[in-house]
């Protein structure tokens, strides 16, 4: 049987990252409250996964600082950014307890940063945790939610782009 093309591969870091960064997502800010304030991460491996119940799905690398504290509060809060917080998105993909300083937010009814200026957010319990290689899948339970106007900050082939002129790069 001609398999060509189906056979599972075991492609190179590079290539997996050059392929599948062809698949254009949004981007979000994943935060919760800690004892010692807030948390947060620039996540881009987010869905929508279940209508009923109401479901979502994130997914954090095993070495994200951020997930233990989400895991010991059991609640946070997606953050989907709006084209002109590309500094945000930047600014939470790196590590440090510097993240909020500066950064406009106010408590979603369970504590968690809702950023100011955020396209939609949704505050979420935590349902379920799965392992999935070097990363989690992280099932979250919607408490609330919310969306205001603008265009979404988008991610395609490494690189952030604004997401309401409706062309991307070749
Ligand atoms: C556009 C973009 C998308 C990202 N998506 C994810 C993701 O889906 N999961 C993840 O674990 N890290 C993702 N990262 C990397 C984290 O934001 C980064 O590792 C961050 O330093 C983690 O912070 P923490 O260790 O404080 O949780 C992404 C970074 C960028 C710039």
């Amino acid at each position: 049987m001609e398999l060509s093309g189906t056979e599972p591969v075991s492609p190179d870091q590079a290539r997996f990252r050059e392929v599948l960064g062809h698949f254009v997502s949004g981007v979000t800010v994943v935060t919760t409250m800690g004892q010692d304030g807030p948390h947060g991460f620039t996540c881009q491996a987010f869905a929508a996964l279940s209508l009923s119940p109401a479901l979502v799905v994130f997914a954090p690398a095993r070495t994200s600082l951020t997930w233990p504290r989400i895991r010991s509060a059991g609640v946070f809060c997606v953050n989907v950014l709006k084209d002109d917080q590309e500094a945000l998105g930047r600014v939470f993909a790196t590590k440090g307890d510097a993240k909020f300083d500066g950064v406009g937010w106010g408590p979603s009814a369970k504590g968690c940063p809702i950023l100011a200026g955020a396209l939609a957010w949704v505050e979420c319990e935590l349902a379920d945790v799965h392992d999935a290689g070097d990363h989690l899948l992280v099932i979250g339970r919607v408490l609330d939610l919310g969306a205001g106007e603008g265009h979404p900050l988008v991610f395609y082939r490494g690189g952030f782009y604004r997401g309401g002129f409706g062309a991307f790069p070749a």
